[in-house]
Formats: C-alpha cells, sequence, structure tokens
C-alpha cells in the first residue's frame, strides 16, 4: 500500500527519496512521486507505473540533489484510477503547501465543496487534494504554519500519515499522523521521515514513532513535536533493533519462491527458545495473562484478515481440540461493524503479519474497550498493533517482501501450536505422554518441511497441466479445511484464476453443480478422522468428471483410482498436517504463476501492508 519518505539536510536527496520509496515497494504501488523545495518555489514530479518511470523523469535534474528538503510518496489507488495527475505530492491552489497522504479522508466530500465554494480549484480525484488546499486555507489567519496545519487537521475525518512542505517554510519538513503509521528518523546528517522501518533503515536507527494526533516540526538538527492543540510534548528516540534488510532474491527467480523455501527454518526461529525439548514447558513469556487467568478464560476471539484469518480457523481448531474453550474467528472488517461482545473474562487474538491492517487494529482497539486482554501474533514488533497490544507474540519469520503471504503463515501457524500447547500444559487438558508427543512431532516438522521442498516435480508437472484452467476447487474438511481456504487464495492472488475453497462436505449443497471434465478439484485428505469423508466426496467429485488432484500424507492405492495427480507430504498427525499440506499448494500456486508470467511478487491490486479500511 502507499509509501511515504521525506529528508532535511544536506546528503543527496534525490538518491534518499528513491532509494527510500524502493524499500517500501514491495508494499504494492501504482504510481510514484517526489516534491523539492528548490529556489524558493516547489517542484514537484509524478509518475503513473512504477518507481523506474519516476528514475526516468529524473534524469537530467541531477542538479536537484542539491536540494535541501523533499518528500516522497508511492501510492497505492482508493480514491481516482491511478494516474500522473492522482500520483502524490499534491499541490495546494496558490502552490504554497506539498504534501503526500497514506490513509483515507473519510469527510472530503463535504470539505471539497466548501473549498470549492471558496474559490479553491481541484485537479485531481484525490481525497488527499482537500488536505493541501485546506491548510492553504488555514494559512489564510496565519503566519504559523505548524498552526496552520493542526487547523486543517482538525477537520479531517479519517486516517492519514502525512509529509508536508511549505514553500514559505524551506527550513522545515512537517508531519503528521493519526490510524496510520509515521516515523520521524534522526541522524547527525539531517533527519527524515517514513511510513516505515525499511525505507530508514540505511541512514538511522534512531526514531520516534510518532502518535496519533502528533505533529512534528523537523529542521535539519531539531525536532519538535505538538499535540494537535499545539502544547510541546517530549518524546524520546527508540533504537529500532533491526539490521539493514538485504532485499535480495538469493538466486531464486521470486521472493515468493525464496520465501516458501525459508520455511524450514522460520519453524526452527519460531520455535526457538519456546520449545527445545518435548518434556519440557513450553516458554511463552509473552502471554502477559496470568496462568490462573488463563484458567478462567470463559471465551477467546481471534480477528484477523486474508491468509492470517485462515491461520486463525486453525487455531480456533487447535485451541477447542486442546481445551474445549469456545473460540470465534472473525474477519476484522466484519467484526468493526457489529455489537462487540467481549469483556475481561475474554482473550482477543489479533493475527497480522504486518501489523499494521486497519480493519484489524480498529477492531482490537474496540475489543479492548471492552476489557478484553489482546494479544497479538505479528511478524512486526514494532508495528501498530504490537504496540497497542497487551501481550505480543512475535513470529520471527524474517522480513517478507513478496505480497502473497507465505512464510509468515506458517509462522503463525506455529504460533497458534505453541500457544494452544501451553493452554493444555496450564488446564491439563491433555494426557501428559500426548502433550509429548505432539511437542516431539512439531520439533519434526521443519525437516518434514524440507522434504516437501527438496521433491517438487510432480507439483511442477500439476502446474504446467492445469495453468490454463480458468476455475478451481479446494476441498478438505476438519483442520485441512482453513488449508484449502488458503490454498484457493493463494491462487487467485497470484495468476488470477478464480479459485474457492469449499468444506468437502458442502459440495453436494451446491458447488458440485460446478463440476465437470474442464474443472480442477484440489482435495486436502490426510490419514485421521476425516480421511474416509474427503476421500468419499472426492469420488463423488470424480464421478461428475472432475479432473482429481489429491494433497496428501497417505499411501493408500484407493487414491490411485480417484486422482489424476497425488502431491505427497510427509505422514504426521492429522493435527499438524496444516503446515505440511499447506507447501505443495504454496508451490502450485508459485509455478502456475510463474508459468503464465505474472507479477508474482506484486500480484495487481494487492498491497503488503492494508492500511486503509
Ligand atoms: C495474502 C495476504 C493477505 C493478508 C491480509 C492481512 O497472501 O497476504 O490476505 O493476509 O491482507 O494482512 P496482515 O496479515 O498484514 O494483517
Amino acid at each position: 500500500m502507499c509509501g511515504i519518505v521525506g529528508y532535511i539536510g544536506k546528503e543527496p536527496l534525490i538518491s534518499f527519496l528513491l532509494n527510500g520509496l524502493s524499500k517500501l515497494e514491495y508494499r504494492g504501488y501504482d504510481s510514484a512521486g517526489i516534491a523539492i523545495h528548490k529556489q524558493d518555489s516547489i517542484k514537484v514530479f509524478k509518475a503513473q507505473g512504477k518507481l523506474d518511470n519516476l528514475r526516468s523523469l529524473l534524469k537530467g535534474n541531477e542538479e536537484d540533489e542539491k536540494a535541501f528538503i523533499g518528500i516522497g510518496h508511492i501510492r497505492w489507488a482508493t480514491h481516482g484510477v491511478p494516474n500522473e495527475i492522482n500520483a502524490h505530492p499534491h499541490v495546494s491552489f496558490e502552490n504554497k503547501v506539498a504534501l503526500v497522504h497514506n490513509g483515507i479522508i473519510e469527510n472530503y466530500k463535504e470539505l471539497k465543496e466548501e473549498l470549492t465554494v471558496k474559490g479553491f480549484v481541484f485537479q485531481s480525484q484525490t481525497d488527499t487534494e482537500v488536505i493541501a488546499h485546506l491548510i492553504e486555507d488555514c494559512l489564510k489567519d496565519t503566519k504559523d504554519f505548524g498552526h496552520a496545519l493542526r487547523c486543517a487537521l482538525k477537520k479531517l475525518d479519517g486516517a492519514y500519515a502525512l509529509g508536508v512542505l511549505f514553500k514559505e517554510d524551506p527550513e522545515t519538513l512537517y508531519a503528521a499522523k493519526k490510524n496510520a503509521p509515521l516515523i520521524v528518523g534522526l541522524s547527525d546528517k539531517g533527519n527524515y521521515i517514513a511510513s516505515d522501518v525499511p525505507a530508514l533503515l540505511e541512514y538511522t536507527k534512531k526514531v520516534i514513532y510518532l502518535n496519533d494526533l502528533e505533529v512534528a516540526e523537523i529542521k535539519e538538527n531539531s525536532i519538535k513535536i505538538t499535540d494537535i492543540e499545539g502544547k510541546i510534548l517530549n518524546r524520546k528516540p527508540e533504537i529500532i533493533p533491526w539490521e539493514p534488510i538485504s532485499i535480495n532474491k538469493m538466486g531464486y527467480k521470486h521472493f515468493m519462491l525464496k520465501e516458501i523455501h525459508e520455511q524450514p527454518d522460520v519453524i526452527r526461529q519460531t520455535l526457538f527458545n519456546r520449545l527445545t525439548n518435548q518434556t519440557d514447558p513450553i516458554k511463552l513469556d509473552e502471554v502477559k495473562l496470568t496462568e490462573e487467568s488463563l484458567k478462567n478464560l470463559k471465551r477467546i476471539q481471534i480477528i484477523a484478515c486474508g491468509t492470517s484469518l485462515h491461520a486463525a480457523l486453525v487455531g480456533k481448531y487447535l485451541i477447542e481440540e486442546f481445551i474445549g474453550l469456545p473460540v470465534d474467528v472473525e474477519a476484522s472488517s466484519e467484526y468493526i461493524y457489529k455489537r462487540v461482545v467481549s469483556d475481561k473474562n475474554s482473550l482477543t487474538i489479533g493475527v497480522s503479519q504486518s501489523g499494521e491492517t486497519a480493519d484489524t487494529i480498529t477492531a482490537l482497539r474496540l475489543a479492548k474497550e471492552k476489557g478484553s486482554h489482546i494479544l497479538v501474533i505479528t511478524n512486526r514488533p514494532d508495528s501498530t498493533m504490537a504496540r497497542d497490544a497487551d501481550s505480543l507474540l512475535p513470529i520471527n519469520a524474517g522480513f517478507e517482501v513478496s505480497v502473497a503471504a507465505t512464510k509468515s503463515y506458517t509462522a503463525q501457524l506455529l504460533a497458534f501450536y505453541l500457544l494452544a500447547l501451553k493452554l493444555a500444559e496450564i488446564n491439563k487438558s491433555l494426557p501428559a505422554e500426548k502433550l509429548e508427543e505432539y511437542k516431539k512431532e512439531l520439533l519434526h516438522l521443519p525437516h518434514k518441511v524440507e522434504m516437501i521442498l527438496n521433491h517438487t516435480e510432480e507439483i511442477k508437472k500439476c502446474a504446467i497441466k492445469f495453468n490454463s484452467s480458468k476455475d478451481f476447487i479446494f476441498i478438505a474438511r476438519g483442520i485441512n479445511y482453513p488449508v484449502a481456504l488458503e490454498g484457493a487464495l493463494k491462487l487467485k492472488e497470484i495468476s488470477y484464476i478464480n479459485a474457492t475453497g469449499y468444506p468437502a462436505g458442502e459440495l453436494k449443497h451446491g458447488p458440485i453443480a460446478m463440476l465437470d471434465k474442464t474443472m480442477p478439484v484440489v482435495a486436502i485428505l490426510v490419514p485421521g478422522k476425516v480421511f474416509e469423508k474427503v476421500l468419499s466426496n472426492s469420488e463423488e467429485s470424480k464421478a461428475r468428471e472432475a479432473r482429481m488432484i489429491a494433497v496428501t500424507s497417505s499411501d493408500d492405492k484407493k487414491l490411485e483410482s480417484v486422482f489424476k495427480y497425488i502431491l505427497k507430504v510427509p505422514q504426521t498427525d492429522e493435527i499438524f498436517s496444516p503446515i505440511l499440506t499447506t507447501i505443495p499448494l504454496q508451490l502450485l500456486a508459485y509455478y502456475i504463476a510463474e508459468f503464465l508470467g505474472k507479477d508474482v511478487d506484486q500480484p495487481r491490486n494487492l498491497a503488503k501492508s492494508v492500511t486503509v479500511e
């Protein structure tokens, strides 16, 4: 989704703006732009499409490197098509203000009407442009630029992270935020702003995470932070505990393939220091609830979006199975528009790779208001969600560049296995031998994932055979049902082939009407409670001439008469099978998309971190 950078200082400006934006590129965007302060005026460069188009536009403007202050943006279109006019930065009517914005201004239509009556003329279809005009309008009553900015912010409903330049204040970079992340970076070579850490890591690790409704007035050697009323706040910088991220494909064709192959190590990392030996208790010091409160929990709810929602569904299954406590799973975007049923005897778990998904942040805040303890499972311990949380369970998947989540999902699953087993330990709800057996199997999983990754020939064959299919159906039952949903989502996201996941038993209640000899049906079936049931649903599909593919750990000969393609995974207890059955589905989606020549790492219309509602 959109990204912001800004700099004030004597180092080469354009190089920083372009490099900083390139570090945010992985988030997904469709246009880019920068604004710099040069000789008492503001110069703006914008280009539709990828950052390279902006780079080409800037060729021949090397002199601009010496400019002292500038802002940059990559835009993921929300209001108005992705073109040069709608790209940021946006400039006010009399060119006195230029700004970049992440977020959505909900009352922009009303503001636009008011400003139009006052004579402001709009160029773009964006919500952002109103902010530039609004600040310029506020400047009519004051010479204090910070005051004008705060005056405009008070009129905005919605979410914003802003970087602002004033034509008449060439010595200050302004920034502000509400419900969208923004950080200020401090260094002895000048100061920075960015919407996310990777943009700054090469330049500084000393940062201030702006809070909602704070405004920063940033000079080359000093930073003033105020609240929305102008009261000066004393904010101390902190040091980001990250090394510069090597955004490098390490010989793989795409980040997605590299990240799929990182999964054995990601599992090891997530288990590290939490489970080292099957006979030891699981260490989850991050969960700040006492054992007593964990025992007294009446209900757990899990809130997430997309792939994280699928991990949540596996988590529900595990917790209900291991301790018999009711668990509700809700899509964040649904949770926030209904009556919030939550209290101090409930635990609310938020799951998010990025920790910045706007809907999940809002949902968790609503649950917190009702007194629920908030536990966040995320790959970004520095994110808004993590900072809001009462307890934080980091998943240690490492930086995920590909928009389609793979290794972060597997690590989220691992976090749920650890949590569910910990709850079972505390509640003594599983026999000691069973607990030990489960912990032992968890420790074997990295190797089993490696075995799948070392034998991908059958998956590739399948991808070649099926890449011209227009639709796919994925079926499974029980703990693998969320895997069917995830397999379908991965395929849709990166190949744009229509795919739907169903509980296998639901087929005959409608979807079976879709089956004919053109339809591939991917069935996930592992020995256990529901094996025979999924097999029988697969037979029903085969009887309708569907093209059958199995993901299985079974050696049962019966499978050969039903499935033309059998993608094998190593044997494990059914309860752990989602960690293994997911991998061939990630690879199937990957190879199909790669075969079709799609932009695997940055699929159309998608963003890595969905910071707008
Ligand atoms: C799918 C994918 C998305 C995200 C969803 C939630 O590959 O990445 O469906 O899972 O946008 O994002 P997070 O996990 O960052 O809250």
